[in-house]
């Protein structure tokens, strides 16, 4: 067979993802545990149902209809008034980054994070030929303000990726951190867009604001948000942004023709409509979360502040030990994060028992 012309980076990759096994207790990717009620199952099924009478055509291109709608939940959430021009939304939040590195990323430019932070990023840099630069983040997983300013001054980044919570620590940003980014961002040549990646902003703590607030001094921020986690609909691949119209209209651009498609968009409207009932369990996986961060203090071990429908708590000498041990007892989580380091999802009460009934077991605790 004579050779692919494989670009040299894709070269021997591996793909992106953590590995989908059938055990009982999953919780490596931090999806919702609760699966939709009867009544958000038959209003899906319902739309979709009235959509499939239109398949023979292309879905509505620039959707919005789904974009006010979300615009309309965002109002509701954080009490930002937005218009639908200034939303955007793709195939998870994962696309809608990638939108972005394709809009103002590329050849010759740089995309700057702090890392430990989500693994995807270095993804859509590495697709875009866009230079990926990780600054550390502090041993509490901060980011140092001053940090922050230096490294935006030296490396000139096109774009600034800040997770809000972050992924894999769970730790959430100030406000203040994320205006001398913005600030440091509007004096680099040529423009620098600053995306605050807000998958998990629903699970954020009492007090925790959202960059949101932001968005209507600063043309160059984009804040992501998800379907996926809060929401419940991670298999509904719905993400989306708010930003400058002036910025969406740049994503209109790179986006494949009718990439959202006419059924995506009829799941994603019957999931908003029933908004409120899809959040109230919100606030009990943030109790619960609160309550598993408190039980892992308890038992000696650091872990990191959540503000995430997720935790990470450490510190051990063989994490994969302890990861094995926790598959073998029928709980799947992630070996990610800092050397030593673990991450668990909150799962339902049951999900998260048996997850701390096998951590005593082969830690020990
Ligand atoms: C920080 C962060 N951003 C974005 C995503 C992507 O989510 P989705 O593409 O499902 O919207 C994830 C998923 O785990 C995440 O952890």
């Amino acid at each position: 067979m004579p050779a692919l012309p494989v670009r040299p980076e894709l070269a021997g990759v591996e793909p992106y993802g953590a590995p989908q096994l059938d055990v009982p207790v999953l919780l490596n990717v931090n999806e919702n545990p609760f699966a939709p009620s009867a009544a958000v199952v038959e209003e899906i099924a319902r739309r979709v149902a009235e959509a499939a009478h239109g398949l023979n055509r292309y879905p509505d291109r620039e959707f919005l209809a789904l974009r006010a709608e979300l615009a309309g939940y965002l109002a509701l959430e954080s009490g930002v008034e937005l218009t639908p021009e200034q939303v955007w939304a793709a195939n998870g939040s994962n696309e809608v980054m990638l939108h972005l590195l394709q809009a103002f990323g590329g050849p010759g430019r740089t995309a700057l994070s702090f890392a430990p932070t989500y693994s995807m990023y270095p993804e859509y840099a590495r697709d875009t030929q866009t230079r990926w630069v990780a600054v550390e983040r502090a041993s509490d997983f901060s980011i140092d303000p001053a940090v922050a300013r230096a490294a935006i001054a030296e490396h000139a980044p096109s774009v600034v990726l800040l997770a809000s919570p972050n992924n894999p620590t769970g730790t959430a940003l100030g406000l203040d951190v994320v205006r001398t980014v913005l600030d440091a961002a509007a004096e680099v040549a040529g423009g620098c867009v600053v995306v605050v990646d807000e998958a998990y902003a629903e699970f954020r703590r009492a007090g925790t604001p959202s960059a949101l607030t932001l968005l209507a001094e600063h043309p160059h921020l984009a804040v992501t948000r998800t379907m996926s986690k809060a929401f419940g609909m991670a298999g509904a691949r719905v993400g989306y942004l708010a930003a400058a119209r002036e910025l969406v209209d740049v994503l209109r651009v790179v986006r494949l023709p009718y990439h959202l498609s006419a059924v995506t968009q009829a799941v994603a409207r019957a999931a908003l409509a029933h908004a409120d009932e899809l959040m109230a369990q919100v606030g009990a996986l943030r109790a619960e979360r609160d309550e598993l961060v408190a039980w892992l203090r308890a038992r000696g071990l650091q872990v990191a502040d959540s503000d995430a429908n997720f935790v990470m708590f450490g510190v051990f000498d063989n994490r994969r030990t302890l990861w094995q041990g926790l598959l073998d007892r029928g709980v799947l989580i992630r070996e990610v994060g800092p050397p030593g380091w673990l991450r668990v999802s909150v799962g339902t009460p049951s999900e998260t028992a048996a997850f701390k009934d096998a951590l005593v077991e082969v830690a020990g605790l």
